[in-house]
């Protein structure tokens, strides 16, 4: 195995082996490490069919005293058992969840990259049904799957701002839907608009709320964050965002730092009203946003990364990688 760490970025990089769980007879048996990358499944798997298919994504880092820790694993867990309850699949309790990640990050140690490369290792749960189905209804077969990718920094040159596109013809999400969730289904049908995003030559969408197209959501995988001139985190409350555990440890640090953190629906016409605007989310922490286009008009927000942005993302990658005290105890040791 060797990997140029200087140049990883957000790819997929089979690493030595995946774990898996198998949910069968109502429980979850103890667990294989395997280094088959593949897995057979029956041709009417649910998961194939009727989008019984979850999944989540955590980083495990190398900190400064060369110890591997899990960002808030326990988060993820709970917010996959939300998902499992909502597509009616078999939850994972947390101990299973845990030591999923134990076991298969311990066994591609590897594969994380070293202290000072600014990489990861990204953790990837996946959960499927795996009992066939040809009428609608859960299965009472279950694959519980992690896989574990080693991924760069995504800012090699410093904090880069992005443009961001309103989209205007798709909703992510109905409000009674699903986007409070991490099913696969979602991400299916934020294809079309990503592509549409690029094409026109933007890096993000940005969607708007479903049923009246007024307040805003989130980015396509990102939850959407506002610094405003008076120095206040805002971020929107909405049902149908995915709840960014990021963005739940952006504010309890903005909280920290003295700033009033405020989460609401945020109307569109506040676009103009905020100094910075980020783009939160495990995979970049913070993505700053450099305009916005909305309904053929553009709010600018600069070409550098604000100051704020900046401060927020300094203090969470410190805390990721041991170089600044953890206060709040979201650093799981392995
Ligand atoms: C739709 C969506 N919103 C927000 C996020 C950010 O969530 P988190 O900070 O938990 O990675 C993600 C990524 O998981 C996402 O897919």
């Amino acid at each position: 195995m060797k990997i140029d760490w200087a140049n990883l970025g957000f790819n997929y990089i089979p690493a030595k082996s995946h774990i898996r769980y198998t949910y069968e007879n109502g429980a979850w048996n103890s667990g294989v490490l395997s280094t088959d990358h593949n897995i057979t499944l029956p041709i009417a798997a649910t998961c194939l069919h009727y989008g019984q298919a979850a999944f989540e994504g955590l980083k495990a880092f190398r900190c400064k005293d060369g110890k591997v820790r899990v960002f808030r694993p326990s988060e993820n867990s709970a917010r996959m058992n939300l998902t499992l309850r909502h597509i009616l699949a078999a939850e994972v309790p947390e101990e299973i969840f845990i030591e999923a990640i134990r076991r298969v990050i311990a066994d591609n140690i590897e594969y994380v990259p070293p202290y000072g490369t600014g990489g990861s290792l990204y953790v990837r749960p996946l959960h499927i049904g795996s009992g066939s189905r040809i009428g609608i209804a859960p299965s009472d077969k279950y694959e519980f799957i992690v896989l574990v990718v080693p991924v760069g920094p995504y800012y090699k040159a410093g904090m880069k701002p992005v443009d961001s596109l309103v989209i205007e013809d798709f909703d992510r999400a109905a409000p009674k839907g699903t986007g409070h969730i991490k099913v696969a289904g979602n991400y299916g049908a934020s294809l079309m608009p990503q592509h549409i995003t690029k094409e026109r030559g933007f890096q993000v969408p940005l969607f708007l709320d479903a049923k009246s197209h007024e307040y805003i959501e989130e980015f396509g995988t990102s939850n959407f964050f506002g610094i405003t001139k008076d120095g206040k985190y805002v971020t929107p409350d909405s049902h149908s965002i995915l709840q960014s555990i990021t963005n739940k440890s952006l504010m309890e640090i903005a909280s920290d730092m003295g700033m009033t953190v405020e989460k609401r629906p945020i109307h569109k016409s506040e676009l103009e009203s905020f100094a910075e605007v980020g783009a939160c989310g495990t995979a970049v922490v913070i993505t700053p946003i450099r305009k916005i286009l909305i309904e053929g008009k553009s709010v600018f927000y600069g070409d550098e990364c604000g100051p704020v942005l900046k401060k927020l993302y300094e203090e969470v990658t410190g805390i990721q990688y041991g170089e600044r005290p953890d206060k709040h105890n979201w650093m799981l040791e392995l």
